[in-house]
């Protein structure tokens, strides 16, 4: 079940170019589980059908052809009623000047004003009318009622010009609706920490030792507390993967880099979950200068880095000694799994660990799936089957919710 599942989305689309783009939005949501309604208007049709948006989310949309139909009151009131979310992406200055002035003259106007859910606009323009001083006042105007204004991106607009006015990506659009929907969740007021990536330990300027975390699991982490409701801060090192809207994102290279960020950031967070492969090693004196070859062979002398979660849970951790309420962690593991697993939550005083066996093709570093057992500091073990990712992060932020109770 993600944040998504189930909702009911209500989703409006205006006359602009970026109007094909609110199809695969559409899509998106409707794959995710999401119950998404269409309302076009007129000018969206100029760009885009009501069957585009009907064959890819299975139901109706709707345009304002139904405002004068016999439907038409419940549609404009049922449609804004049982809508967790109003999301108008793209929005035209000219619908975010009536929405601003409570015009109700379209079926998506007059939607907007009877319904009772948080509104949420992305607007998309050419031409300089996103700065204007008038498309501007009425953007205020809408977020001191509380509306969610999504800052259009800069860069190609559709006249040739270059400027801002460009509907976010889809995933950036999807990362602010997740956003919306999962205020409210079990981890709502909860600061959440979490590490991601490999750690990358200098040889020389232009080598690094690291391994082979893709930072998956880290991010599927991040993106589940963040739909859980929490403020979430996101360490990591340098990694392919686009960081969840939302978290606070920290970038970091080596372990020493990781262990300063957590300590400054995990002081009195409800939660740490350490999903970093963290370097156990590092080469003890990093050349000045790119090691060369015709100097044979190098001789690298190694040290250990610092533990990062048996520092944290040392008694004395911060300046006021505040722990992380919990504590979670990862076990990578090659053999004897439960055993080191156990020995791993002990010895770095942790609340739950993650036991993951990297020897299966299936599971563990770089690859989209997860087997993995969690470990509760209290003795209790719970063995979840082969799933994703992003399943896998639900069900460890719902325990890590059950554990802050
Ligand atoms: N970890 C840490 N600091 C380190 C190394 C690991 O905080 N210097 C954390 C990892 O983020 C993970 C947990 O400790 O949550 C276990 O990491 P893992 O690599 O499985 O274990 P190690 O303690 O490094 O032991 P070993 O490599 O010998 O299995």
């Amino acid at each position: 079940m993600s944040v998504l599942t189930n909702k009911h989305i209500l989703l409006g689309v205006t006359g602009s170019i970026a109007a094909y783009k609110a199809a695969d939005l559409a899509s998106k949501l409707t794959q995710a589980g999401a119950q998404v309604d269409v309302i076009l208007s007129a000018a969206a049709e100029k760009f885009v059908t009501p069957l585009t948006f009907q064959s890819v989310t299975g139901r109706r949309a709707y345009n304002d052809a139904d405002l004068w139909g016999n439907e038409a009151h419940v549609i404009h009131v049922g449609l804004g009623h049982k809508a967790d979310l109003l999301v108008i992406a793209p929005c035209t200055a000219n619908t975010i000047a009536k929405l601003a002035h409570g015009q109700a003259d379209t079926l998506l106007t007059v939607t907007a004003l009877a319904a009772h859910c948080p509104l949420m606009i992305a607007p998309a323009m050419d031409g300089g009318m996103y700065d204007h001083p008038a498309t501007q006042e009425n953007l205020d105007t809408l977020r001191k009622r509380g509306a969610t204004v999504i800052e259009p991106a800069a860069g190609h607009l559709a006249s040739g010009l270059v400027g801002v006015g460009r509907l976010p990506e889809t995933h950036e659009l999807l990362g602010h609706i997740r956003l919306a929907l999962g205020h409210t969740g079990v981890l709502a007021d909860k600061r959440v920490v979490v590490t991601a990536g490999g750690t990358q330990e200098p040889l020389d300027p232009v080598r690094v030792l690291t391994n082979r975390s893709s930072g998956k699991q880290g991010y599927a982490l991040a993106q589940a507390a963040l739909d859980a409701g929490a403020q979430v801060t996101l360490i990591t090192t340098p990694t392919m993967l686009t960081p969840p809207v939302g978290a606070q994102v920290i970038q970091v290279e080596t372990a020493k880099q990781m262990l300063a960020a957590v300590l400054k950031e995990a002081e009195g967070a409800d939660a740490l979950i350490m999903a970093a492969a963290v370097a156990d090693f590092r080469p003890k004196n990093a050349a000045k200068d790119k090691i060369k070859k015709e100097g044979g062979i190098p001789q690298i002398e190694f040290e250990a880095t610092e533990d990062i979660l048996k520092t944290v849970s040392a008694s004395g951790f911060g300046e006021a000694g505040r722990r992380p309420r919990v504590v979670a962690g990862f076990a990578a593991e090659s053999q004897s799994l439960l055993e080191n697993a156990t020995n791993k939550l002990k010895s770095k005083g942790l609340d739950m660990i993650a036991a993951n066996d990297i020897s299966a093709r299936d599971a563990g570093f770089a690859v989209e799936t997860n087997r993995i057992t969690l470990l509760f500091k209290d003795g209790r073990r719970e063995s979840l089957s082969l799933m994703s990712k992003a399943e896998v992060a639900e069900i460890i932020i719902e325990r890590i919710a059950a554990l802050l109770e």
